[in-house]
């Protein structure tokens, strides 16, 4: 495994469409791995292919809403498309490509998503709360959206202090 650099706002991949994956071989199991250890080695909640300059429709999320052993783990969706949404959530939102800028952005409370496994398989995953939020921004990805389109305010740098001081809460999930 290796780690991979993050794109960052400018650059021109992240605003591309991107093409689905048509082959479930080792370079996509390796290209799944890498983005996994670039994940965890920045503390983020998601990653996207294109934000490691593979222009291709995959995406890793954190799942952290685990009630059962607490265990947080990584969901790889491949080809992935929302199939069904509900409610609303107001959430400050960052990225890992936009080092620095938090905002509020509202997306769906509730996010069901259809998607390949890393073998082929397709599969059905809901998400709630942050992790909708993941899977939306991630998804956005996919097609050269950036979050801060969506921004309807600026975190103020207070904001951001508050919650970075409530250890026993996330800080602004990155993605
Ligand atoms: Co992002």
């Amino acid at each position: 495994m290796a780690l991979r650099i993050i794109a960052k706002k400018g650059e021109p991949i992240l605003n591309k469409h991107c093409r689905p994956v048509t082959e479930f071989n080792a370079r996509l199991h390796t290209l799944l791995d890498d983005m996994r250890e670039t994940l965890m080695a920045s503390n983020g909640v998601g990653l996207a292919a294109p934000q490691v300059s593979i222009l291709r429709r995959a995406v890793i999320v954190l799942e952290t809403n685990v009630e059962q052993d607490g265990d947080e783990y990584i969901i790889e969706l491949i080809n992935p498309e929302i199939i069904a949404q509900e409610g609303e959530q107001d959430g400050s939102e960052g990225c890992l490509s936009i080092p620095g800028l938090y905002g509020y952005v509202k997306r769906p409370m509730k996010v069901t998503v259809r998607a390949q496994d890393r073998n082929g398989e397709w599969f059905e995953v809901t998400g709630e709360g942050l992790t909708a939020r993941a899977f939306c921004h991630e998804l956005d990805h996919l097609d050269g959206i950036l979050f801060d389109q969506y921004v309807d305010r600026l975190l103020t740098e207070e904001e951001l202090l508050a919650e970075m001081e409530e250890a026993a809460e996330p800080e602004t999930p990155e993605a």
